[in-house]
């Protein structure tokens, strides 16, 4: 008997549990009350009373074997999620992971680039800190003329002599017609361009305006652009943008970087002509200014005049977004409510 309780000691230590199988199998095997320790137990009954006090011992150190090792399997198993019999339901649908979704401000600044760049415009980019000459003097505005208070403006600090002086014209750029100067200082014509980014006024935040808002700029200069292609240009824009039923207005306007300006309106997409409270009941909304570049500005940027012509525009993104998704208070845009931002998951 000594023999088959050594037997059994091996085989309990030398059985291998990797599933819940084998573990039943164990339990089976060694534990139960039909298992192979119970049945030594049971032939113990028959021993002699000297037997069953050598044996005795003997056979609980095997019990307690087996229920040892039954135990830290199980225990193993169960913390072991990896086990190759659990049942996992490949058809279960996915709970999808809740990514963010991008700006109403940028899925219009993405489609206004789409669109310009079929009609071979690239983008560039400028500083949003400038300085007097290329946000003011180099594109006309004379040094007290008027048109400076059309854009009331926020300078940045003055740095004092004491503090080593430094340019004291430094300041929030009020339109992105900053990089148009940028682009013909470091670039030769033909230049086409589009110049999306954020720029600064100094305004009572309502509704309707804002300090901060942006802005996307177009440059074209080559050799005979014309008024022509500016308004080809727009008319292609305002369809792309809108749809193919907009039709586009252009207005006589001023701005001292532009010689003739226009001011340009699409027909009103929410009453379609007929007169509502977005378009104040004209049935038109303006959404660019623009005009031929001036003859000062092209000389300004180092480009010649007599040789080169261009037309600029400039387009306000917040405003092309309400138009695009009927949004009527401009504040929405910056105010981080998660329950406006997450309704713009439309393509762009
Ligand atoms: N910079 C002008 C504005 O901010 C827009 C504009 C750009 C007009 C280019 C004409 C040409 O209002």
């Amino acid at each position: 008997m000594e023999e088959r309780v050594k037997e059994i000691e091996r085989e309990v230590t030398g059985f291998l549990v990797k599933t819940k199988v084998d573990l039943e199998n164990f339990r089976m095997k060694f534990i139960s009350k039909k298992g192979e320790v119970s049945s030594l137990f049971d032939d113990l009954k028959s021993a002699s009373v000297e037997e069953k006090k050598k044996l005795g011992k003997v056979l609980n150190d095997l019990k307690q074997l087996a229920e040892g090792k039954f135990k830290l399997m199980q225990e193993t198993l169960e913390s072991n999620s990896a086990d190759s019999t659990e049942q996992i339901d490949l058809s279960l649908p996915v709970i999808p992971n809740k990514t963010g979704n991008l700006h109403p401000l940028n899925l219009t600044r993405y489609r206004i680039i789409e669109i310009f760049e079929r009609l071979g415009f690239n983008v560039s980019d400028g500083p949003e800190i400038e300085d007097d000459w290329h946000n003011f003097t180099a594109l006309n505005f004379a040094e007290n003329h008027p048109a400076r208070e059309m854009q009331d403006t926020f300078f940045v600090e003055k740095p004092t002599r004491a503090e080593g002086g430094g340019n004291p014209d430094v300041l929030l750029r009020t339109h992105t017609s900053n990089v148009q100067v940028r682009l013909m200082k470091n670039q030769k014509p033909p230049i086409r361009s589009i110049m999306p980014g954020r720029v600064y006024r100094n305004e009572a935040i309502s509704a309707r305006a804002h300090c901060f808002f942006h802005q996307v700029e177009g440059l074209y200069i080559d050799k005979n652009v014309g008024f022509a292609d500016l308004k080809q240009t727009l008319y292609h824009f305002a369809k792309e943008m809108f749809g193919q039923d907009t039709k586009i207005r252009l207005r006589p306007s001023f701005f001292p970087f532009t010689e003739p300006s226009a001011e340009i309106d699409i027909s009103c997409l929410i009453c379609h002509g007929k007169g509502c409270n977005v378009c104040k009941y004209s049935g038109w909304v303006e959404i660019a200014g623009s005009g031929m570049v001036h003859p000062n500005v092209l000389k300004n940027g180092g480009i010649d005049p007599e040789e080169f012509t261009g037309f600029a525009f400039g387009m306000g993104i917040e405003r092309i977004t309400m138009l695009r998704y009927s949004i009527n208070d401009l504040r929405l845009f910056s105010e981080n409510d998660i329950r406006f931002l997450k309704q713009f998951k439309a393509v762009v």
